[in-house]
């Protein structure tokens, strides 16, 4: 059992481990207010699209049990607007959208049902958004066991950004299966790319996977190609932000090179995502929006300047690696395998594998 959690429901409000302060301090935040919860989602304090998700329906639940709201009318125009902001937080994390949707279709349910009240309808909203919560650290924990047969005895893995139990309502995605393998007694060792700007590889993946014992070891974004030479890469995982429905996938700016440097060197590279990932709706990676950030991510280190004033710089918060590029998608349901339109749309349908 860990002694920290990433986001949770309170009677005070919405809280969560400030993941902007880590790993120099664990502060938590109690969040009163849907605006502050799309704050705190927009300033990356919760970030990771599990996260997102489950933190914008607890952000939904929030919204009405505050409501001051006499009848269900004047509820559902609040419940719009919460909705509303928080979906302007993040492009491109679909769980947002799918989480956001979630929550619509539970209000209109508890709106329909004999006798429903406001307070009727935030206790359903309530419920609901705890049970996404639920689902999401199911799902990892479901993903890390369908993986198992994916990473061998002693493997060094190298994954990106944080996909961990920061990132989602615990255990996490890409972490989820390097914490499966680690409890099988693999004896694995994880590569963490720093993952500039923001650093979540050196400050949140090098932090959680510490906290548990699992060996890490922190390295700069331009080294994995050099390591992948030296054949002290066996695997690479990563989380994902979208997955379109023909297996391209939207992950951390980064990601794609370190699929094009996998290939070159016969390196396997998984995806390891729920199927709240899984956009159906999307065709392919071209349609993904691209969320892109402020200059000062770039621009600053640690509040220094490290370009100089004036000069411009690109902020592309993600990437798309395509499908070809991808060996296996884990999902709660499975592992899919190319082709993915095939393999996702049976999942997404219920069936397991692919
Ligand atoms: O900008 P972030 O930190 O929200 O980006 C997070 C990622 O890119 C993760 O890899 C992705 O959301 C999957 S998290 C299980």
């Amino acid at each position: 059992m860990s002694d920290w959690f990433t986001v949770a429901w309170s009677d005070e409000g919405v809280r969560m481990l400030d993941q902007r302060v880590l790993p120099e301090r664990e502060e938590y935040l109690t969040l009163e207010t849907v605006e502050a919860v799309a704050q705190s989602i927009e300033s990356l304090a919760v970030r990771g699209a599990p996260a997102i998700g489950c933190t914008a329906a607890l952000g939904v639940a929030l919204a009405a049990r505050r409501s001051r709201a006499t009848d269900l009318a004047a509820l559902g125009v609040e419940l719009e607007a919460a909705r509303e902001r928080l979906a302007r937080t993040r492009p491109t994390a679909v769980n947002l959208f799918w989480a956001l949707g979630r929550m619509a279709e539970c209000e209109a349910v508890a709106r329909e049902a004999a006798g429903a009240s406001p307070k009727s309808v935030a206790a359903a909203l309530l419920e609901a958004a705890l049970e996404i919560v639920r689902e999401d650290e199911a799902s990892c924990r479901a993903m890390g066991r369908a993986s198992l047969p994916l990473v061998e005895e002693g493997a060094r893995i190298l994954t990106h950004c944080n996909a961990g139990a920061l990132a989602t309502a615990g255990y996490g995605t890409a972490l989820g299966v390097v914490r499966a393998a680690f409890e099988a007694g693999r004896g694995v060792r994880v590569l963490a790319d720093e993952t500039r700007p923001f650093l979540q590889g050196a400050r949140l993946t090098a932090w959680e996977l510490d906290r548990d014992g699992i060996p890490v070891t922190v390295i700069t974004d331009n080294m994995a190609g050099h390591l992948m030479q030296q054949g002290e890469v066996d695997l690479v995982v990563v989380g994902s932000d979208r997955i379109a429905a023909n297996g391209d996938v939207a992950n951390k700016i980064g990601t794609y090179p370190l699929a094009v440097l996998a290939r070159e060197h016969g390196v396997p590279f998984y995806v390891a995502a729920p199927l709240s990932t899984v956009d159906p709706d999307t065709p392919d990676g071209a349609a993904i929006p691209i969320e892109e950030r402020g200059r000062e991510e770039v621009a600053e280190f640690g509040a220094r300047p490290v370009v100089p004033e004036g000069v411009p710089v690109r902020h592309p918060a993600f990437d798309v690696t395509p499908a070809r590029l991808v060996t296996a998608i884990i999902t709660e349901r499975g592992i899919a395998r190319p082709p993915f339109a095939e393999a996702l749309a049976a999942q997404l349908a219920g069936s397991p594998g692919g």
